[in-house]
């Protein structure tokens, strides 16, 4: 199955989605990693990777829907129908969403719906839970929002900062992303409504 990343920063994601396909363990293969930043550290492990690239800068609100038409004609070029967002800054537009129903995933370093949006570890901390993770999720046309497919839980230590706390979500997202992958182009995942049943039984 050929996907497609969309990244725009570090990459700590894709990186562990392209070990997982080197291990042969991802039932897919990163046929193209696309971005809004050309300088972006994740283009670099994409290229190491041998994997193809598309980018350019972000055009700012007025250029959205003429980013994401280039985009998607790239992605539809590589042959990709599953799509993953690792980082990605940017909200989709609607009619992307829409051309893509529920072959769109995201991760986000909380147990959604709790602390969606920007910084949701520092969100975590402020708020006091004991308990919080990361969450791989269908993407609809709310932000992190969609069918949840996969979550993690990650206990809050006494004490714990912003940047030890975000380091142990990563680590279980590493873990998380890929696994969610596997499972989706197995076809392990059967929607009810918002609801994700795993094939084969329990929720
Ligand atoms: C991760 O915490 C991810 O959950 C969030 O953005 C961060 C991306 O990190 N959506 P990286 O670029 O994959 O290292």
């Amino acid at each position: 199955v050929p996907l497609a990343v969309f990244v725009s920063g570090r990459g700590s994601n894709l990186r562990s989605i392209l070990e997982a396909q080197a291990r042969g363990d991802l039932g897919a293969e990163v046929a193209l990693v696309l971005s809004d930043r050309p300088e972006a550290p994740a283009l670099e492990i994409a290229r190491a990777a041998g994997a193809a690239t598309w980018s350019r800068p972000w055009p700012g609100r007025e250029g959205r829907d003429a980013f994401f038409e280039e985009a998607d004609g790239a992605l539809g070029a590589a042959g990709c129908r599953l799509i993953c967002l690792a980082g990605f800054m940017r909200l989709l537009p609607a009619w992307l969403v829409r051309r893509h129903p529920n072959r769109i995933l995201n991760i986000h370093p909380s147990l959604l719906p709790a602390f969606p949006g920007k910084d949701a570890q520092a969100q975590a901390l402020a708020y006091g839970v004991k308990v919080t993770g990361c969450t791989v999720h269908l993407v609809d046309e709310q932000v992190d929002h969609g069918p949840i497919l996969l979550q993690r839980a990650v206990e809050v230590h006494e004490g714990a900062t912003v940047e030890e706390l975000s380091q142990r979500i990563l680590e279980e997202e590493h873990r998380l992303y890929p696994e969610a992958i596997r499972l989706y182009v197995r076809g392990g995942f059967r929607l009810t409504g918002r609801r994700v049943i795993r094939a084969g039984g329990e929720a």
